[in-house]
């Protein structure tokens, strides 16, 4: 990734990166063992958190990323101005290319993703790197 392309670690940034490591502790993952903690900062400046939640029937397991989404949508708010996601591991935990097209609803291209394991932050992406060339509600709008 270019330095330009690489988001920088703000202050503001920290609560939101630790709130997706203390989520993933709450995370239902009894299938894959796999916990993930995703926390979403809104145009408000309100952090919401989500968890994955599996299911014995596999396919209806649901990803942090759109639990945090759903808690974003009931509080009344629209943007995602930052979003981070927690999950251990060597390999970065990004999100997968569902929750990409989730995020592209509510983020604009630069938006920054943090990503971290259980020690911290590890990598910062911005929405338009990890899902380029997207498309999102702007293709719908009536000319
Ligand atoms: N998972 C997420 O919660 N978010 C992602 O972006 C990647 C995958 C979850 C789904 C499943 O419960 C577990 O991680 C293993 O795939």
């Amino acid at each position: 990734m270019t330095p330009s392309s690489s988001p920088s670690v703000k202050d503001t940034d920290a609560a939101l990166i630790q709130a997706a490591m203390t989520a993933m502790a709450s995370a239902y993952a009894p299938y894959s063992g796999f916990s993930v903690g995703a926390a979403i900062r809104d145009e408000k400046g309100q952090i919401h958190i989500g968890v994955n939640v599996e299911n014995a029937a596999y396919p209806q397991g649901s990803c942090a990323e759109a639990g945090a989404i759903a808690a974003m949508i009931m509080a009344g708010s629209r943007q995602i101005t930052a979003i981070a996601v927690a999950g251990k591991g060597d390999l970065l935990c990004t999100p997968c290319g569902g929750c990409r097209q989730r995020i592209r609803e509510f983020a604009k291209p630069e938006t920054p993703i943090w990503i971290a394991d259980e020690n911290g932050f590890r990598e910062g992406f911005t929405l338009d790197t990890l899902l380029p060339h997207s498309f999102g509600p702007d293709h719908l709008e009536t000319p």
